[in-house]
């Protein structure tokens, strides 16, 4: 720890939405490097808010999540903090107190930024000083899309080729393609289903490297889709960022249903609001929807088109409600009460 490190530090973070899918580790390696590239949005209104306090009189490590003392999901907690606790060559056992003002762990990316912020506010409470760039592979190797949460509007992982690894962090990180304000896209997301998901993405993602006989497919088209998805966000090319998009989630759910057994994460409320995305699109509403590894689907709208969408998803039968979000900072730290 840095001699004028407090051991305290609280910081936050937005979850992002990917319009080109990450689904897949290079290795089980606890790296974590993602076998695709992928590229983001992130969100402003949904949030997680993380507070660590590393402690000498801890015994072992702590996690309230939401409030509540948290064990089931402490072992992966401990593991992370090993990576920040390595870096700052300490052994000091840490409080962590998180909360997200959204669903936790229904596909609503919580993990993303919630690691995001873990990492940022581990930088700070131990002094590491770490830039940008390596808090993104640090978040990376907590929870893949964690990287881009560091950032905000748009963000990428790109992978070319493998780079060297560096001691402690890997090798892939994210970089931001464009800021918030670039193009201030609104996403409205359908909330269908506030349960836990039953089949998370690591274990999710091995069993389609496993099994699915698309999985080679899969990897050899999404360098390609990155490249082309950036140049449409740096252009603001509504309409053939939204053939793109869709294209990438059903692509990578198509892949993963394939597997065995099939991983099926929609629910019949999901595909009604993707109908109802398309027909709006085709009435002439710039929209397009996306989805990950759970019920809620996500609508991306051009600028100015947030309500209409909202409205008219809000109307199908299985949605419960939906959240309407700008597109977001990225993970910052916070004063201390
Ligand atoms: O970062 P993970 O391990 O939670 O995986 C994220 C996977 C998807 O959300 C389905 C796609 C993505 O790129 O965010």
């Amino acid at each position: 720890m840095s001699v004028l490190a407090s051991g305290r530090a609280r910081a936050s973070a937005h979850p992002n939405i990917a319009l080109i899918k990450y689904w897949g580790k290079a290795s089980d390696s606890e790296l974590n490097e993602p076998a695709v590239s992928s590229l983001s949005l992130t969100l402003d209104e949904l949030r997680s808010e993380t507070c660590v306090a590393f402690d000498e009189s801890l015994k072992s490590d702590e996690l309230w999540l939401n409030g509540k003392r948290d064990e089931q999901k402490l072992a992966r907690i401990s593991a992370n903090l090993d990576k920040l606790r390595r870096i700052a060559g300490i052994d000091t056992r840490c409080r962590v107190e998180t909360s997200n003002n959204f669903p936790t762990a229904a596909g609503l990316a919580s993990s993303a930024s919630g690691f995001a912020a873990l990492v940022a506010a581990g930088n700070a409470a131990l002094g590491l000083g770490l830039d940008l760039k390596q808090q993104s592979m640090l978040a990376r190797a907590m929870s893949g899309s964690a990287a881009r949460s560091l950032y905000g509007g748009f963000a990428k992982i790109y992978l070319p080729d493998a780079e060297p690894a560096q001691t402690h962090f890997g090798s892939a990180y994210a970089e931001q393609v464009a800021e918030a304000e670039h193009w201030p896209l609104e996403v409205c997301v359908a909330i269908v289903s506030e349960d836990e998901k039953k089949i998370g993405s690591t274990e999710g993602m091995e069993r389609s490297r496993l099994s699915s006989p698309y999985y080679q497919a899969w990897l050899s088209g999404n360098d390609v889709d990155v490249v082309q998805a950036e140049k449409l966000v740096l252009a603001r090319d509504f309409e053939q960022l939204a053939e793109l998009s869709e294209f990438s989630c059903l692509k990578m759910h198509a892949m993963a249903m394939a597997s065995r057994p099939g991983l099926l994460y929609w629910s019949g409320a999901t595909v009604d609001a993707m109908h109802c995305v398309r027909e709006l699109r085709a009435g002439g509403v710039p929209v397009f929807f996306t989805n990950d590894a759970g019920p809620q689907l996500k609508a991306i709208c051009a600028p100015g088109y947030g309500a209409k969408v909202a409205d008219a998803l809000a109307e199908l039968h299985g949605v419960k409600r939906v959240l309407r979000c700008a597109l977001g900072p990225g993970a910052r730290v916070e004063a201390l009460d």
